[in-house]
């Protein structure tokens, strides 16, 4: 093995203790891969709301952070837990104010927000007397941490050499504020070419100064090089390419096999599927669907967004719920934009018998409709990886996919799934159609498709190994020229 390493890891989610999507699943699950392997990591979040208010193994730790901004010093404190099932320590940094809202993200000092989340994180590991070789930051929301050990960072000798990685979940969502965030943060720099007259933006940020940057998948680290795919960013991964990345997410399979998944109706496997219709039967039960057998059940489970292909779903599902392929039922879990999530309602509401909508966000309905649906759609905009699609053939629920991002890079046409490449409603529909046709008249062909699904390897060793290899690397460049 490799020397062990000691990983700051930051992130705005971690799962349990908070996630709106994918972030939150890589948040909990890479690090306890990284242990595995040897490393000590320690991960990084904020104390939202629901750790304030006291979170089950989650203890409040006898020190005060003393953080210095453009604004005099800002006293943080600090909680500490661990990520369930394993010794990795979490530590929270708590500041009322700013972190203990209703929800995670969506106020106007996000960028704020996360920038004291940063520093202070960095400032944390000296109250613990504990130097990181490298930080791991995810996403916009600790970019700010990048930006700081690269430049201030580097007259204080705590922080001079120190190595990052920054990987990118999802390059729509940028971090854009005003100049006086570097105020703020007391850092001086110089603008990027990315950056308007007196702007900032911390996802450019985190490209510019990460020592190695990734991405989620290959595909997607290909796409955002591009005009149409780098949200403006294409530029700067392009300057960096050589420094750019795509490593797969795997899956927390610790939380994520139906064999031993607590939230289902009953466990299963693939060499024991019967249990599967229970499932199905449970899924019916619980949102209001007739119990029929033999049709097809197609289920999503997301956020509302229109990186999620939403824009297209609606037309295809009122092919889908008047009949056009067959009798089918449907099933949404989501939440997000209004309008989407009135699209569903209304829809649902006329297709009673057919079609139900859960529109919020509810981790124990979830897994259920992995478990028992039969056919999973995820026909994203782009996907940089998505974990959906990856559950759901871990579960038995066959994928339809949009190829691109993550979704190219796991489901392979005819043998795990289905997949279309236009984005529009006609090929969404065409691929709904392929699917539930094989379903309805060739049962052989649909259970190997499943099976081939359930028997792929998604878990988390590989990838981590990735990980790995880009904290040499980042190391290796702070010797060189740090
Ligand atoms: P993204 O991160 O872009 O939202 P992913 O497919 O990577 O997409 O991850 C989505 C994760 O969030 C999955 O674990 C999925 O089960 C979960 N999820 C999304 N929406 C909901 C919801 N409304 N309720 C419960 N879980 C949800
Ligand atoms: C983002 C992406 C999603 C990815 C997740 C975890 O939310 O939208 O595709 O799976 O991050 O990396």
């Amino acid at each position: 093995m490799a020397d062990p390493l000691r990983i700051l890891f930051l992130s705005a989610e971690v799962a349990p203790f908070a996630k709106t999507g994918g972030l939150g699943d890589i948040g909990g699950s890479l690090p306890k891969a990284l242990h595995a392997m040897g490393h000590d990591v320690r991960v990084v979040m904020p104390a939202y709301r629901k750790i304030e208010e006291g979170y089950p193994g989650v203890s409040s730790m006898p020190l005060q952070l003393n953080v210095p901004t453009g604004s005099g010093v800002i006293n943080a404190g600090a909680f500490e837990g661990r990520l369930p099932g394993s010794d990795v320590p979490v530590y929270f940094i708590a500041e009322y104010g700013l972190f203990a809202r209703p929800n995670i993200y969506g106020y106007w000092d996000d960028p704020y927000r996360f920038a004291f989340f940063s520093k202070a994180a960095l400032h944390l590991t000296l109250q613990l007397d504990w130097r990181p070789d490298v930080v791991h930051a995810h996403d916009w929301h600790t970019a700010p941490a990048l930006a700081w050990l690269h430049t201030a960072g580097q007259s204080d000798e705590r922080f001079r050499g120190i190595g990052s990685v920054f990987t990118i979940h999802n390059l729509a969502h940028q971090g854009k504020t005003n100049w006086n965030v570097f105020d703020y943060m007391q850092l001086f720099t110089h603008s990027l070419n990315e950056e308007g007259y007196g702007e900032v933006n911390f996802m450019a940020r985190g490209i510019y100064h990460a020592n190695i940057i990734n991405t989620v998948s290959p595909t997607y680290a290909r796409e955002i090089m591009t005009r149409e795919g780098g949200a403006g960013l294409d530029g700067l991964l392009r300057h960096r390419q050589r420094d750019l990345h795509g490593i797969l997410n795997g899956l927390d399979y610790d939380e994520w096999d139906p064999a031993t998944d607590p939230r289902l109706a009953a466990p299963y496997s693939l060499d024991d599927m019967a249990a599967r219709d229970e499932n199905r039967r449970a899924l019916q039960a619980a949102v209001g669907l007739p119990q029929l057998d033999n049709i097809p059940i197609l289920g999503m489970v997301t956020r509302l967004d229109w990186q999620k292909g939403m824009d297209i779903v609606g037309h295809a599902l009122h092919l889908l719920m008047n009949g056009y392929s067959g009798p089918a039922q449907f099933v949404v879990l989501g939440t997000g934009a209004s309008h989407y999530e009135d699209m569903f309602r209304q829809m649902a509401g006329y297709h009673r018998e057919k079609m139900s909508a859960y529109i919020g966000y509810h981790a124990e309905l979830a897994p259920l409709i992995y478990a028992g649906s039969d056919i999973f759609l995820m026909p994203s905009l782009f996907e940089p990886c998505g974990l959906g699609q990856m559950i759901a053939m871990r579960y038995g629920s066959v994928p339809i996919v949009r190829a691109t991002g993550g979704l190219a890079d796991t489901v392979q046409d005819g043998i795990t799934g289905t997949t279309f490449y236009d984005f529009n409603a006609d090929a969404l529909f065409n691929a709904i159609q392929r699917a539930t046709y094989t379903y309805n008249t060739d049962r052989e062909s649909w259970r190997r498709i499943q099976a081939n699904g359930m028997a792929t390897n998604f878990s988390w060793e590989r990838s981590a190994q990735g990980y790995q290899q880009l904290y040499t690397w980042a190391l290796a460049q702070m010797h060189y020229h740090g």
